[in-house]
């Protein structure tokens, strides 16, 4: 072997290898590339090398040179390339396999709704069904057919949200109680759940919009005994049936007599067993029954509306009514089942 062909050799190199560097589109094939120019056993490079101890010895120093500044370049050429394709490589922990699953969200019902159809599941057993009735409602609806007199304080401006050409956000689901009557004629027995709306402020114990369900039943012969025994039934089978209940005398235009019903309950805050009112009740007043097309001669009833929040509260334990309006899934999560 001649010095020449030592140099075209390694010039054959330092043409070729770039061109393949350049060429090797991933990892392996870098992989390959280097192996092939510069692998220590069966590189170009290597086999170059190989021929050095048979040139004449007063060339061997500048063949050796050359031959350096091949491999110098080279290995130059292969790392600024590896760096190029480590960079343009998808990231290796995209995907982790031994990242735990994610846990399935469960949704829940809200505990104002699970309360609503355990009373509704109740009252169902009692031949009840379901009513519903619109949140916007006329005020005649509203006031004046469940015997309100026209200056009634619930009727003010700071007490009702009235809706611009007439009409407001109905203040409780009485309404409904004319709408079925003018619509079915008796026996009637309804519940109707539903959202009402007052002018209250924002506080531990108010919402302007809450949940309501009112409870109807008009028929022949029916009394106080009978709203004194279903609703006690009632609580007897939500609450338990050791759990003391009482009636207090009250008012209400579209019911007379009229009570408030009281059950002992612990709402969470700390200070243990108490009455707590959870509904308001009477029999229906003739003027409604009379108003709606219904024989009052014939026909009596009696009537609730229950707010199911405070249920829920008297239920739960849940001393401020506003985590059931605030949406928080930390605290509506744990009534998933
Ligand atoms: N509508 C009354 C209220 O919102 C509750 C009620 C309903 C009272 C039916 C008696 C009979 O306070």
């Amino acid at each position: 072997m001649s010095l020449d062909e030592f140099k075209a050799a390694c010039h054959s190199l330092s043409t070729d290898g770039p061109a393949l560097i350049a060429a090797a589109a991933d990892q392996d094939a870098w992989a390959s590339v280097r192996n092939m120019l510069v692998g220590r056993t069966s590189g170009r490079l290597s086999s170059i090398m190989a021929t050095l101890a048979k040139l004449p010895p007063d060339t061997r120093r500048e063949a050796g040179q050359l031959a350096n500044t091949v491999k110098v370049e080279l290995e130059r050429l292969l790392d600024e390339k590896q760096i190029a394709l480590a960079a343009a490589a998808p990231s290796a922990v995209a995907f982790d396999r031994s990242m735990p699953a994610r846990a399935t969200w469960r949704g829940s019902l809200h505990p104002v709704t699970i309360v609503i159809d355990e009373i509704a599941a109740i009252f169902r057993e009692l031949g009840f069904t379901i009513a519903l009735g619109p949140e916007a409602e006329s005020e005649w609806y509203n006031f004046t057919a469940l015997n309100f007199p026209a200056d009634h304080p619930a009727m003010e401006l700071h007490d009702t949200l009235y809706l611009e050409g007439g009409g407001l956000l109905r203040t409780h689901t009485s309404p409904v109680q004319v709408r079925t009557l003018q619509k079915y004629a008796p026996p009637v027995r309804i519940l109707a759940p539903g959202n009402v709306y007052r002018r209250d402020f924002f506080d531990a114990t108010h919402s302007p919009m809450f949940a309501q369900i009112e409870g109807l039943a008009v028929d022949e012969g029916i009394n106080f005994a009978d709203l004194k025994a279903t609703l006690t039934h009632f609580a007897h089978r939500f609450y338990g049936a050791t759990r003391r209940t009482r009636f207090r005398p009250s008012f209400f235009p579209f019911t007379e007599p009229s009570a408030e019903m009281d059950v002992e309950v612990d709402l969470g805050d700390g200070r243990g067993l108490r009455w707590v009112e959870i509904m308001g009740c009477g029999l229906v007043h003739p003027a409604v029954l009379t108003g709606a097309g219904v024989d009052s001669e014939r026909y009596t009833g009696w009537a609730f509306g229950m707010g199911p929040a405070r249920i829920a509260q008297s239920r739960y334990g849940i001393p401020d009514c506003r985590v059931l309006f605030d949406s928080d899934v930390r605290f509506l999560g744990q009534f998933a089942v």
